[in-house]
């Protein structure tokens, strides 16, 4: 589904933290938003995602504008920052709990998201006895299990051992295949790299550079 992003200004408090942005981003492609700390990775996350509405300019997503036409994208997987699940329901259990408000997917595709994440759906422990890494997991898991056609995804790295990274590599790339519009924020340069197919990077709410990364 294809994204634009058209002379995007958001501004908190006095403060300029998206600064007329333009991108547009294409189905089957992997874009890797890097920058330093507090450079606008995440709120450009959240102003495609229809998190946050512009001060001036709009996010089209697939021809209609976020906030306006439509409220949020259609079909869309998100993970920002901390995802909350409920402390005392096993990963299955908060997965199914929301696969079922939106009746999209089945228990059985939220079983192939966590396997696909490297996680056990047959775990019997509370979301609150997980790790740093499974919790980051199993976020990643929530925002893939529907098969969204657009997956944003804000340090999808964080907190991830060398098996967890290799997973969300593979999931991503699959996703990729599938026709997915997939942009990933991480402050990890080498990480980026080796998953983009284009790389974007803000500083100051402003995009700075735009590169294609070679095969
Ligand atoms: N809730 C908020 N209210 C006001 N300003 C915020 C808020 N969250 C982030 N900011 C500011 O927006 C800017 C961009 O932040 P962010 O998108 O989180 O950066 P990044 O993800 O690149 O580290 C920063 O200057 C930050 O201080
Ligand atoms: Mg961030």
């Amino acid at each position: 589904m294809p994204i634009h992003v058209c002379s995007y200004t958001k501004n908190i408090k006095g403060v300029t933290v998206l600064d007329s942005i333009e991108c547009s981003f294409e189905s089957g492609r992997i874009y890797g938003l890097q920058g330093k700390n507090s450079s606008g990775k995440t709120m450009l996350l959240r102003a495609i995602s229809g998190l946050i509405l512009p001060t001036s300019g709009y996010v089209e997503v697939d021809g209609e504008v976020v906030g306006e036409d439509i409220a949020f994208p259609p079909s869309i997987g998100l993970l920002i920052e901390n995802p909350s699940f409920i402390q005392r329901y096993t990963g299955m259990k908060n997965l199914e709990l929301l696969a079922r408000l939106k009746g999209v997917v089945s228990a059985n595709c939220v079983r192939l998201a966590l396997e696909r994440v490297g996680l056990d759906s047959t775990d019997k422990r509370p979301y609150r006895k997980y790790s740093l890494g499974m919790k980051q997991r199993l976020g990643i898991a929530c925002a893939i299990m529907e098969n969204p056609s657009i997956v944003l995804l804000d340090e999808p790295f964080n907190a991830l051992d060398p098996s967890g990274v290799s997973c969300v590599k593979r999931v991503l790339a699959s996703l990729r295949e599938q026709g997915a519009t997939i942009v990933v924020a991480c402050h990890d340069a080498v990480e980026l790299h080796q998953i983009s197919d284009e790389i974007i990077t803000l500083a100051e709410g402003r995009v700075v550079s735009w590169e294609k990364v070679e095969p």
